[in-house]
């Protein structure tokens, strides 16, 4: 039995849902670490497609879904999502833990209102509530879903919270006023629907060590609130280690740590991206790769894939693998670039600057490939005989990839449905 961890390695949307589902096969219980539902997670089983922002994507599967402590949980979307499911016809067997944090009405509020202020210089959030959520957990000023389903904690949390946030609203000149009453009478009776969910995950994954566990990444390391290109990024630790302390299972029972690159890079909101191209090929990537936000159907940016975005996603989440997807998508480009390397400076880089004013300065170096194309049929060939059956133009892309990141690609992705998978 083992611990499989899957994270994405660049502005997210990199298919993780789809590469969980893949293994979810085999898991048992599917576990949500970090984030909120400022994710979106896609499924395609059939014609059917399942869109999941808070359900751990292993529910589809009926398998044991746990929503672990470094999860922000906006209640209305969780049951929203619940009862989505169940209209479907899948009851999922879901777990929440005490400790993980609630988005209240006033973090959707001030992420608006931050935003704002930022004015140019917003983030582009999914205005979900997310970053003042974290904040106040960091401040010690959260709600955990524990408190949520007891009403004496829950009111008395409220009583103080909501007076400090209707002043904080008041210094804002933001012109809502929270009723301690009406959030109360709304938020107990969500916690009314969740309780018998909640529990100490904690307990639960640890009694379940012989078990398959499959730990499932929101976002991607470019977005990790330490590593990532700050301040736009979110507020979670999105890398490798951010899920052991969003679900509690140490560091050294995790035994694979599967890191997913998409063939070219996207980005939703603002903030820099090397190798983005606004033109023909950023336009090809967008239509053929469908590239719109799951979450908020906006237009995602659209760039060549940058190894030093990935590098540096791999070396900072320990990745033992990787899973590349959309390989599909590259078809029909006549040539193909891939950033190894930056010029900064007239200097030569290969690891992610830290400071906005470097990475401004950033000019990709890039390698170039021949296009390809294939058939189903080839695909269908590789699955039976591996890599040495992929056509050569493929194959010198995949393999410059494993040498410059030292990682094996365990698993390719060729277009959104289950089949559509070789793995390695
Ligand atoms: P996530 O947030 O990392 O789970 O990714 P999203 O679900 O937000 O975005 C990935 C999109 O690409 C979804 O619409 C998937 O159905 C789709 N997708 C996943 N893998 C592939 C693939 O290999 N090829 C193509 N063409 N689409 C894919
Ligand atoms: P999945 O799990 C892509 C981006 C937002 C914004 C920044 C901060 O589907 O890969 P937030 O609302 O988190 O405060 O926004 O992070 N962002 C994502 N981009 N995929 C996601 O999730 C994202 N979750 C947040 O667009 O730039
Ligand atoms: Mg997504």
């Amino acid at each position: 039995m083992s611990i499989k961890l899957v994270f994405g390695t660049q502005w997210g949307d990199e298919g993780k849902g789809k590469v969980v589902d893949y293994y979810g096969e085999k898991a048992d219980i599917v576990v949500r670490y970090q984030g909120g539902n400022n994710a979106g997670h896609t499924i395609k089983i059939g014609d059917d497609v399942f869109k999941f922002h808070l359900l751990p994507s292993g529910v589809v599967r009926g398998k044991i879904s746990v929503i672990g402590n470094g999860v922000v949980v906006d209640p209305e979307v969780l049951i929203h999502e619940i009862e989505e499911l169940r209209k479907r016809g899948i009851e999922p067997k879901l777990i929440i833990s005490d400790r993980a944090h609630v988005i209240m009405p006033y973090h959707k509020i001030l992420d608006g209102a931050e935003e704002r202020f930022r004015g140019k210089k917003k983030v582009g959030t999914t205005g979900r509530g997310i970053g003042p959520c974290y904040s106040d957990k960091i401040a010690r000023l959260g709600i955990r879903m524990g408190d949520l389903i007891d009403p004496e904690t829950l009111r008395e949390r409220l009583e103080f919270l909501i007076q400090l946030k209707n002043r904080i609203f008041e210094a804002y000149g933001i012109p809502e006023r929270l009723d301690v009453d009406e959030v109360f009478e709304k938020y107990s009776e969500y916690g009314e629907y969740l309780k018998d969910m909640v529990r100490d995950t904690v307990e639960f994954l640890h009694m379940s060590m012989d078990k398959e566990i499959l730990l499932e990444g929101a976002q991607g390391a470019m977005l990790d609130v330490d590593f990532g290109t700050y301040p736009y990024t979110t507020s979670s630790s999105t890398i490798g280690g951010g899920a052991s302390t969003g679900s509690g299972i140490p560091p050294s029972k995790i035994d694979e740590v599967i890191g997913v690159v998409k063939a070219y890079t996207t980005r939703v909101g603002m903030g820099p991206f090397p190798t983005e191209q606004e033109n023909e090929i950023g336009k090809h990537l967008c239509e053929k790769g469908h590239e719109f936000g799951t979450t908020t159907g906006r237009a995602r940016r659209c760039g060549w894939l940058d190894l030093v975005v990935v590098k540096h996603a791999l070396r900072i989440s320990g990745a033992t693998s990787i899973a590349i997807t959309k390989i599909d998508v590259l078809e029909g480009l006549s040539r193909v670039k891939v950033a190894y390397a930056y010029d900064i400076d007239g200097k030569k880089v290969d690891n992610f600057p830290a400071n906005l004013r470097d990475i401004g300065k950033i000019s990709p170096i890039y390698k170039e490939f021949e296009g390809w194309n294939m058939t189903d049929r080839e695909w269908e060939k590789v699955k039976e005989e591996g890599m040495d059956a992929l056509p050569s133009n493929v194959r010198e892309y995949l393999d410059f990839i494993e040498k410059e990141t030292g990682i094996r690609i365990k698993m390719i992705s060729y277009g959104p449905a289950r089949e559509e998978t070789v793995e390695l």
